[in-house]
């Protein structure tokens, strides 16, 4: 009989990783506390703006048609203890407010809910990103609440997939990692990602903690990387030379790489700013708070990034934002997705707001979250009309159609050929031939 498998929370994680699922032949049932969502997915409709999410959740979904009906969704937890060979857990772990900590509460009630529905052997894998011991932990809840007793296992398995690329992420995965602490659990694992690991997925076997740990610790180092170019980027500007060059010149060497490396106003999104700060406040809680001081300066130089690309746009149009118009170029917090969390583009956007500036703001596919988010900036159609009467354009989210913005035309209807690039991801040549004044973090003048 091939494996049942259910998944815990329907977000941008779960949604991705049951369509995922259903793709690899498995019968699959996504469960979600909100009834909107439920809703939604069940028409084969996807809540939130990523590449082929849709397609895959309509080749599947029960109802749509010609789909395999592999995949179906609901909000009982007694259904899904009864469904379910493997449930993966795929709630989100935010911020706490107030506090670096990671809320764990939702996790928590996935697997308080879910237990006392799993009366026969049973495999809850947790996909969450979460602070480590917590599988220690919930390993211990689980036998405590399943009526199977020592047949309900846990086993954790962190998830990498990026935004924008979500499917391609969950469908050929760089690396599977489980922890578990049967082979029983990792020989269900294998079953799960049989298709994955014949097409040359390595498939790392841990414990839980280092399972756990994989996860922030590749995150950090993402971040870490992002931060040092940025820094790089401030000592370029400092002594006149150009980051675009410097991250070209040492990505050549194999052991640093040239990706991550490219230099702007920073990172953002739902998973590395709290991803980080939720590991320092772990690591603290360990006693070894020493071991991850750095990660401070990494969130520190990031930070730092979005008030300086503010400075640059305020020096450019002569000193002060009063009675200026600004266009803004991007809201999401990277291209390819409609999420606007702690979105740099939209920070910058509204600290000149905040200064006096007219800020207008155009996205792709954010426009609807950036509105809910910052209703107080102005939203246009399209970067033509956000650029319009503009005595500055910014950048700030490296969106393929930005890049192929004809500066000739949009040259005609902003108030001053102004340009700063806050990603490093125009050609400044092909601006300036077209009489802008380019400017961008870390790079000279001309
Ligand atoms: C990240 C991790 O990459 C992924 O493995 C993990 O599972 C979740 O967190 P994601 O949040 O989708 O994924 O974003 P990512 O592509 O990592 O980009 C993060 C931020 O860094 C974006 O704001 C992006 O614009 C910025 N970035 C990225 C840079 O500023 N410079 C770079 O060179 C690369």
């Amino acid at each position: 009989m091939p494996l049942k498998i259910t998944v815990i929370g329907t977000g941008y994680l779960g949604a991705t990783h049951a369509a995922a699922m259903a793709e690899l032949g498995f019968e699959v049932l996504g469960l979600d506390i909100v009834p909107e969502k439920i809703a939604m997915l069940s028409e084969g409709r996807v809540p939130m703006y990523e590449p082929g999410l849709e397609d895959l959740l309509k080749r599947h979904v029960v109802g749509a048609e010609g789909s395999t009906g592999r995949l179906r969704f609901t909000s009982s937890y007694e259904e899904a203890g009864q469904f379910g060979d493997v449930h993966f857990i795929c709630v989100n772990t935010p911020q706490k407010h107030g506090e670096y900590a990671c809320d764990m509460r939702y996790v928590d009630n996935a697997v308080e809910s879910l237990a006392p529905h799993l009366h026969r052997p049973a495999l809850v894998v947790g996909k969450s990103t979460v602070p480590v011991g917590s599988a220690d932990r919930l390993a211990a809840r689980l036998a405590e609440l399943a009526p199977a007793g020592a047949d309900a296992e846990l086993a954790w398995n962190p998830e990498f997939l990026r935004e924008g690329f979500a499917v391609q992420d969950t469908l050929h995965p760089d690396r599977i990692v489980v922890g578990v602490t049967s082979d029983r659990s990792e020989k269900v694992l294998r079953d799960v990602y049989t298709t994955p690991i014949s097409e040359g997925s390595p498939f790392v076997v841990t414990d839980f903690p280092t399972a756990e740990l994989v996860k922030t610790s590749a995150n950090s180092f993402l971040a870490t990387k992002i931060s040092f170019i940025n820094a790089m980027a401030e000592v370029c500007e400092a002594a006149g030379g150009d980051v675009v060059k410097l991250a070209e010149a040492i990505g050549y060497d194999e052991r640093i790489g040239s990706k991550f490396l490219r230099a702007g106003i920073g990172f953002g999104g739902g998973c590395l700013p709290k991803d980080i700060r939720a590991f320092m406040a772990r690591a603290g809680e360990l006693g070894a708070d020493q071991a991850l001081t750095f990660l401070r300066e990494v969130d520190s130089i990031n930070m730092r990034r979005r008030g300086h690309m503010v400075e640059l746009a305020r020096e450019a149009v002569g000193g002060s934002f009063l009675g200026k118009r600004v266009a803004v170029l991007g809201a999401t917090f990277k291209p390819d997705s409609d999420d606007v969390r702690d979105s740099p583009a939209l920070n910058v956007a509204g600290q000149i707001q905040l200064q006096g500036a007219q800020v207008t703001v155009f996205d792709p596919k954010g426009m609807g979250n950036a509105r809910a988010l910052f209703p107080t900036l102005a939203y246009a159609p399209s970067a033509q009309e956000a650029a319009q009467g503009a005595h500055a354009v910014l950048h700030l989210t490296e969106w393929r159609e930005f890049r192929e913005l004809d500066p000739v035309g949009l040259g005609e209807l902003v108030a001053e050929r102004r340009i700063l690039d806050g990603r490093n991801a125009l050609d400044p040549d092909y601006w300036r031939d077209a009489g802008w004044a380019y400017r961008a973090l870390g790079r000279p003048m001309a």
